[in-house]
């Protein structure tokens, strides 16, 4: 059978919507434009939020478009067959137009249509719908639909939000149910009994039509949208696996070319389990710092936002490929593959990679000298040791958290050297470590200002007032490079190459005094780190956070407007209104591009 391409499943996406009435817009950045609720475009409805609120749209209430996308919570999956951290995604919408019934039919016709669709079998799909909850009844109308089109009742499973309700990555803004569908990957025929709420793995989710009549408040209430929508995202790395039989992702003409070179530069052999694992992760992971790089936005590897998340996929490839033995800077040599592979239909790869490469390289090299420095650690460590004897598992949380050094690639170093590794010590005391951060999290969380006299406490929260005032005053690139509040001042060190003009710190006194008169609150929420970073927390985002962070926001509690939002332990105030007056004592060097401010409060 001949391999369908990927180039014509896109291709023929667009013809079917625009054969129904769609218009096809352009595909939008990676890296949102206005939306501080998420880092990265993860679905193509991001920039139609306005649209899907009610704004009209200059193409119609009929869309239609491919979008490259990032998604990072399921990092630690990429690896398995379908998991994937960049992929590109087909899209249709109606902006207040048609509704449940129609999308469903354009869904069933694209997807099993002989002449304008795909063509696959009625009986290798299954379909998910929302079993209901106290926000919003069962979806029996979308199963109604799917019935009536030929799904039987027991291909349709009904679920819960975890799985079949769509809100953006964000905290709040356009959602509600959707109805999911899914191709039969395993290996037995298709079970009478199987559906994807009873057998997951054997079902592999290709495309999702969510209906949007909700919009999420930032209290978490949901308010009926005066304009019913509809928002589809098909995945074209699955559809086109499963189109050709294909049992992972890496196999399709998107991945393959990506993978074969990474494969083409270790001697190791790509079918053994371990060596797939990493060069998929190689694969996924360059490819999605490619798209990042060569995005026009010119993000670069740092340690916040889009560049931290940017940092952390190429270091995760650096690593693996050090596992399978790859030694030489290899990153660019992928990345020319992704950038030929994909530079017909995204030209800013073609027209950025020389920024691409540069930047990539300089990651990689400047990442090599953490790890020597980590390797010649665990080299003077082992020395000490004999043959067949175990590492410690102190050192070897030492390597992990110190040098973000993996367990297997400790492990690698150890076998190198015929030394046994305290797996389990080291899984104790990881678990400990994270039991414990935790912990001080709660104790802080529950302590609140009785551990801390009020005076720093008020500093603290001026420290972030200061810290965003600076950002929109001076320089949006600004963040909080160290801190240190005593019972009478602050101090605040960030990045600046240059002197704050007297203009500037009058303004940003100004600002944060204005913010203080205002009487904005102070609310704190805890959440994973990843769902912090969605909605545009500032913080350091490294290895010492554990799973769940506290982010405080300062905002006016009757507009919802938000000033700052910053991961950080606190404690602070509950109102502005209980900090006085700011005022800047100074502001001077500390260090090469480093600026120091010291301010206080005055009562
Ligand atoms: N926004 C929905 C999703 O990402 C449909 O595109 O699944």
């Amino acid at each position: 059978m001949k391999e369908v391409s990927s180039d014509f499943v896109r291709e023929e996406f667009i013809e079917f919507f625009k054969s129904k009435k769609h218009s096809q817009i352009q595909p939008a950045s990676l890296i949102p434009e206005n939306d501080p609720t998420v880092l990265f475009t993860t679905a193509g409805m991001h920039p139609l939020v306005p649209f899907l609120l009610g704004e009209k749209h200059p193409q119609g209430k009929r869309l239609c478009n491919f979008q490259k996308c990032i998604r990072t919570q399921d990092i630690e999956e990429v690896g398995d067959a379908w998991h994937l951290t960049f992929f590109e995604m087909l899209g249709n919408w109606s902006i207040g137009d048609y509704f449940k019934k129609e999308a469903i039919e354009f869904s069933f016709k694209f997807l099993t249509g002989k002449k304008k669709g795909l063509g696959l079998p009625v009986e290798m799909l299954a379909v998910t719908c929302f079993i209901g909850d106290k926000d919003c009844p069962k979806d029996n109308e979308a199963a109604k639909v799917w019935k009536k089109l030929g799904i039987p009742a027991h291909k349709i499973a009904f679920l819960p939000k975890a799985q079949n309700w769509w809100g953006p990555a964000g905290l709040t803004g356009p959602c509600g149910p959707d109805s999911e569908m899914f191709y039969y990957v395993g290996k037995e025929k298709p079970l009478k009994k199987s559906n994807p709420g009873t057998d997951e793995k054997d079902w592999c989710e290709i495309w999702n039509d969510v209906f949007m009549q909700y919009n999420k408040t930032n209290e978490g209430k949901f308010e009926e949208l005066r304009q019913k929508n509809v928002d589809t995202g098909m995945g074209l790395e699955r559809t086109t696996a499963v189109l050709n039989g294909f049992s992972s992702a890496f196999e399709t003409d998107l991945l393959k070319p990506i993978f074969d070179q990474a494969a083409s530069l270790t001697k190791l052999q790509p079918e053994i389990p371990e060596v797939q694992k990493s060069l998929r992760i190689i694969t996924d992971h360059l490819r999605a710092a490619t798209f990042i790089l060569g995005d026009e936005k010119g993000i670069s590897p740092s340690n916040v936002d889009q560049g931290y998340v940017l940092r952390r996929l190429i270091r995760r490839a650096i690593r693996h490929a050090r596992l399978i033995g790859i030694e030489e800077n290899f990153t660019v040599r992928v990345a020319q593959k992704v950038v030929e592979r994909f530079k017909g239909i995204y030209p800013e790869l073609d027209k950025n990679h020389q920024r691409i490469f540069e930047e990539l390289d300089r990651e990689e090299t400047r990442f090599k000298q953490t790890l020597e420095k980590g390797i010649h650690l665990a080299e003077k460590e082992f020395s000490a040791l004999q043959k067949g004897e175990t590492v410690p598992a102190k050192i070897v949380f030492d390597l992990y958290q110190s040098f973000g050094f993996p367990l297997e690639m400790t492990e690698e170093l150890a076998r190198e050297k015929r030394l046994e590794i305290d797996v389990k010590g080291f899984e104790s005391l990881l678990l400990e470590h994270q039991e414990l951060s935790r912990k001080g999290a709660e104790q802080k969380f529950k302590g609140g200002l009785s551990d801390h006299s009020e005076s720093t406490t008020a500093l603290h929260t001026a420290t972030h007032l200061l810290n965003e005032a600076l950002r929109r005053i001076v320089d949006q690139n600004i963040f909080q490079k160290g801190s240190n509040i005593t019972a009478e001042r602050l101090r605040f060190d960030f990045p600046l190459d240059r002197k704050l003009t007297a203009e500037e710190i009058k303004k940003v006194e100004d600002l944060v005094n204005q913010k203080i008169s205002e009487g904005l609150t102070v609310e704190i929420e805890v959440m994973g780190v990843e769902k912090a970073k969605a909605a545009g927390a500032q913080g350091v985002f490294d290895a010492k956070y554990s799973d769940s962070v506290k982010v405080y926001t300062v905002l006016n509690s009757e507009t919802q407007e938000v000033f700052s939002r910053e991961i950080c332990g606190g404690p602070h105030v509950k109102s502005l209104k209980e900090l006085g007056k700011f005022r800047i004592l100074k502001e001077e060097s500390s260090a090469a591009g480093i600026r120091r401010i010291k301010a206080v409060l005055e009562k």
